[in-house]
């Protein structure tokens, strides 16, 4: 399989990055982030999450997140939507993409989402079927597939079946989450390779968090099988509030650098992106974790 000429971005910062942030960011700031994120090229950003409140405060200003949304031609704002409620609560604000989040571990996907896979999996199907008949896309995430903080490592079979599930459900892309950073290109190749048997590379996308600094050589991994879509948060933000140590999501600064350095094309310019991570790590008051934007500088 020989590398994708061009590969998309999916921007979660404003997500996945800033759930995990222990003070709650105001409304203001986020949509300051996500008009840099866009001036930078990025076109799919990840704006927030239909969640309970109670479960994550960071996401309560969700309708007043997608209210302000710079209007950008050619820039969706996904938004995850674990039920029937957020679903309606995200059409009711105006979205065009959501987000179904599953995991292929059962303690995770309690943790997460308060029930099992298979309880998750009837809860997803109404939602994905209603967001579809809305001419709403609907993009599905697995978590934990590689590894999971309750269970230890997670059989490549287990992911091979949720993705079916997800795309059988009418999901355009899975991304395959490796939510702890766990994974290396060992572990990585051995789900992927029960994955493809399953689903063809253009329905991936490849959603890695660095905690254990492998993100990158992982990326490169699924490059290398035709993966043209990966998952990563401005400046290295966030993590996932039910996975203990996932602090650190890939850096897009970090990945765009790879990316430019192999020749791949993005449409994302690096100096524009830099300049949104400094402008959210000088508002959270530390430097980004991302190894570029500290090389760049502000
Ligand atoms: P639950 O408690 O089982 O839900 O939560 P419930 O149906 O029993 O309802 C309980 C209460 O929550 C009720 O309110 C509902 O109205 C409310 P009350 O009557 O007590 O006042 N509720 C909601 N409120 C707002 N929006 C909703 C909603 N649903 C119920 N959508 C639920 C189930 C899934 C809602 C809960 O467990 C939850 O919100 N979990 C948070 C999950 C989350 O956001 N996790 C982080 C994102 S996933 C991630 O980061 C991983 C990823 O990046 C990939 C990777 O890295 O692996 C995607
Ligand atoms: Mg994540």
């Amino acid at each position: 399989m020989t590398m994708p000429a061009t590969v998309r971005l999916y921007e979660v910062g404003p997500r996945d990055g800033l759930q995990n942030e222990k003070t709650v960011v105001p409304t203001e700031v986020k949509v300051k982030l996500i008009g840099l994120l866009a001036d930078a090229g990025l076109t799919k950003i990840e704006a927030t999450s239909f969640v309970s409140p109670k479960w994550v405060p960071q996401m309560a200003d969700n309708a007043d997140v997608m209210a302000a949304l710079p209007a950008r031609e050619g820039v969706v704002y996904p938004v995850l939507t674990p039920n029937m409620k957020g679903l309606d609560a995200a059409l009711a604000a105006g979205a065009r993409e959501v987000a179904i989040f599953g995991a292929a571990s059962e303690s995770f996907s309690r943790k997460n989402i308060n029930c099992g896979i298979a309880e998750s999996l009837d809860r997803f199907r109404p939602v994905a079927e209603k967001a579809r008949a809305e001419g709403v896309s609907v993009r599905g995430y697995i978590s934990c597939v590689v590894g999971c903080p309750y269970e230890g490592e997670i059989a490549p079979r287990a992911v091979a079946e949720i993705t079916q599930a997800l795309l059988q459900m009418g999901c355009y892309e899975i991304s395959l989450g490796d939510t702890i950073g766990v994974g290396t290109p060992r572990s990585l190749n051995a789900m992927l390779d029960a994955v493809l048997a399953v689903a063809p590379v253009e329905r991936l996308a490849l959603h890695c968090h660095d905690t254990y600094g492998q993100a990158l050589v992982n990326i490169l991994t699924g490059l290398e099988r035709g993966i043209s879509v990966i998952d990563s948060s401005v400046a290295g933000l966030g993590g996932c509030p039910y996975a203990k140590g996932a602090s650190g999501n890939v850096a897009t600064e970090d990945v765009l650098y790879l990316l430019k350095g192999l020749g791949l094309e993005t449409g994302v310019d690096l100096d524009k992106l830099v300049e949104a991570a400094w402008y959210i790590a000088d508002f959270l008051g530390r430097p980004p974790t991302s190894k570029v934007a500290v090389a760049m500088g502000k």
